[in-house]
């Protein structure tokens, strides 16, 4: 069936069909453009599932909303109950690629019946190697580099914090306010995005202090408060920044200041470590969000979409300062071989066609949003797959709900 086939039958279907979609091929369940709600929500199968759930899983798990899908395809997700949705978090910021690629699937199958894991933490295994060396291709600190893969984002923020600690045998370590660096304990006491990450759970990591996010160079908080009145700079192993603040409320910094958080770290032998777990891996139009500033940082923290779902996250460090000892560091699962193949169909992707898709789709998105950043802010986090006909929709129906909600529109 042709593409404009395809996106007529899934029309049609938004119309006529009530219920799960049976025999919905992925193109067709891609090809959807609007919602196709028929049930209320949440319908009564995701309401069993979510009792079921309530029943045997950790109440810390934070569900935004009841959503309980069964299979996704691109840019568009369907429930248990068979309600169609445009997906505008991608998974928060994960699925990057799309829901369940075609290529990234045919690679993540390929690689399972080869070989499902070996760790290489303790034997060679040779897409692991592989991927790091695709990575030291894309990546954008300065000279060679070298990873150390992981199962997640957080993970690849305890290696830098270990690493930087370890290099440079300082011991003191800069996070912004507003910022998300993860839930373990070296990552949640960087984050501060919100008290509740550390409610109950002090004693933190020692030694990390918080400044401002994109103060501008006027007020120079660490210089002028942090170096004077709290630690000397030559005590401090490393500034650990979000290029663009992404819990913290998609905040981009104001130009300059990355650079001048380069400049300060390199002035002082801090290392710079660039966070880059949710705004990398073409989130943002380019591979890294640290590119729009020309900005080199020491060590650059990867996850989220770099592997479409897949568990995996990167901490790639320059290779002059990957000089810890064997042993030091490891992991039983960081860089299973099945994520491996899904991180190096997804970097093609990325690099082939969706990066650039990202920055003319943001530009649509930017220009069809009045909305504000800070507590209220709403994310958008969509696939970098979606098209201008779905994130048409997007905007008319968030441009709807606020006008619900603030009372100026229907209800
Ligand atoms: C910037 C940033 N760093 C680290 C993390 C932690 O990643 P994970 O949830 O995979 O541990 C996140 C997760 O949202 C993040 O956004």
């Amino acid at each position: 069936m042709g593409r404009r086939a395809v996106a007529e039958r899934a029309e049609r279907l938004a119309d006529e069909v009530q219920g799960p979609i049976e025999g919905l091929t992925y193109d067709e369940l891609a090809a959807f453009t609007e919602p196709r709600l028929v049930t209320g929500l949440p319908g009564p199968k995701a309401s069993a599932v979510i009792e079921a759930d309530s029943r045997v899983t950790s109440p810390s798990l934070p569900r935004a909303y009841p959503l309980a899908p069964s299979r996704g395809a691109g840019s568009v997700v369907e429930d248990v109950d068979g309600n169609v949705f445009l997906d505008f978090n991608a998974a928060i910021a994960v699925c990057s690629t799309g829901h369940a690629h075609p290529k990234v699937v045919a690679a993540i199958q390929r690689q399972a019946e080869l070989l499902l894991h070996y760790s290489a933490s303790d034997f060679y295994l040779p897409i692991y190697a592989e991927l790091c060396a695709r990575l030291d291709e894309i990546e954008p600190v300065p000279g060679d580099a070298r990873s150390f893969l992981t199962n997640s984002g957080t993970e690849a923020v305890e290696a830098a914090i270990k690493l930087a600690r370890a290099t440079t045998k300082r011991q003191y370590v800069i996070a912004f306010l507003g910022a998300f660096h993860g839930r373990s304990y070296g990552s949640v006491t960087l984050t501060a995005s919100n008290a509740k990450y550390h409610e109950g759970f002090g004693p933190l990591l020692p030694g990390v202090l918080h400044a401002p996010f994109g103060a501008d160079d006027t007020d120079r908080y660490i210089e002028n408060v942090i170096f004077k009145r709290l630690v000397k700079p030559n005590e401090i192993a490393a500034i650990v920044v979000e290029p663009v603040q992404g819990e913290g409320g998609y905040r981009i910094p104001p130009d300059g200041w990355l650079t001048y958080l380069r400049e300060l770290c390199t002035e002082h032998g801090i290392l710079l470590v660039a966070d880059e777990v949710q705004s990398g891996m073409g989130r943002t139009g380019r591979m890294w969000a640290v590119q729009h500033w020309g900005v080199e940082p020491d060590i650059v923290l990867a996850g989220k979409g770099i592997a479409s779902g897949m568990p995996l996250g990167d901490m790639i460090a320059r290779a002059d300062l990957m000089t810890w000892p064997t042993g030091a560091h490891g992991s039983t699962y960081g860089g299973n071989p099945v994520a491996c193949a899904a991180a190096l169909a997804t970097i093609d992707l990325i690099e082939g066609e969706l990066a650039a898709n990202a920055a003319n789709l943001g530009g649509v998105l930017l220009d069809g949003l009045t909305l504000r950043a800070g507590d209220s802010t709403i994310r958008l986090s969509p696939p970098l797959v979606m098209n201008r006909d779905q994130a048409a929709t997007g905007l008319r129906i968030l441009e709807e709900a606020c006008a619900e909600v603030s009372g100026t529109g229907p209800s």
